[in-house]
């Protein structure tokens, strides 16, 4: 059953050049969840950062490090981005061919296990890791940047999630990524979401407005 709202602030919309501040404000401004963006321009058209960003940012947040790996293949990295300090690992079952194996390989870190799916890929895709992961992340973007609009066909798909997760009797978080603003965020939670990521809508403004983008998510 649907678990409390989280928010989850995806940092690719941050400063960059300030990013230990933007984490601290984010931290301070009520987030739950630090989401990173990892992206390597093969697997998504875009390139961002790896576990050495990572591993600076740590210690300017206890919140959970919520790490979305957007690259392929994603094994030989998983080790890396836990010993950075990563709470949280998600992998795409599009980024190879033994997604299983690259959620053991996750859960052998001693870390927590997510599996996203890109918008054309469908909830089926998920069946036969419902038993290991510990978290969903769908992509309701084409991913590889922030400021996207929300392809709302993806309500239907977190619906069937929602039924899927339920089904296992396991707690599982349903966190959904990409054009999340208050309107959508409504519709999302509606569906069935656990995690709200949000980038452009959370990091609009200075960081004094941080805490009511937050809430205005809520
Ligand atoms: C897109 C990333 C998302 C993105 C969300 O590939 O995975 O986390 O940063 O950004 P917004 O919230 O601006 O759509
Ligand atoms: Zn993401």
């Amino acid at each position: 059953m649907q678990q409390p709202l989280r928010i989850a602030p995806s940092i690719l919309s941050a400063d960059f050049a300030r990013l230990g501040e933007e984490i601290q404000a984010i931290d301070a401004a009520g987030a739950d969840y630090i989401h990173v963006d990892v992206m390597d321009g093969h697997f998504v058209p875009n390139l961002t950062i790896g576990p050495l960003v990572v591993k600076a940012a740590r210690p300017y947040s206890k919140l959970p490090f919520d790490v979305h790996l957007m690259i392929a293949p994603a094994d030989p990295y998983i080790t890396a981005f836990a010993d950075a300090g990563a709470d949280i690992i998600t992998v795409h079952a599009e980024a190879g061919a033994h997604l299983h194996r690259s959620l053991q390989a996750i859960k052998a870190t001693g870390r927590k296990c997510g599996v996203s799916i890109v918008p054309s890929t469908p909830a089926q895709a998920l069946a036969h890791v419902m038993d290991m992961v510990d978290l969903v992340l769908v992509m309701s973007v084409n991913p590889g940047f922030g400021g996207q609009s929300f392809i709302s066909s993806q309500l239907q798909k977190i619906q069937e999630i929602r039924s899927m997760i339920d089904a296992t009797g396991r707690l599982i978080d349903l966190e959904v990524d990409g054009g999340i603003n208050p309107q959508t965020a409504r519709q999302v939670r509606a569906a069935g979401a656990d995690v709200l990521v949000a980038g452009s809508a959370v990091f609009s403004g200075n960081p004094e407005d941080y805490a009511s983008n937050i809430s205005a998510l809520r």
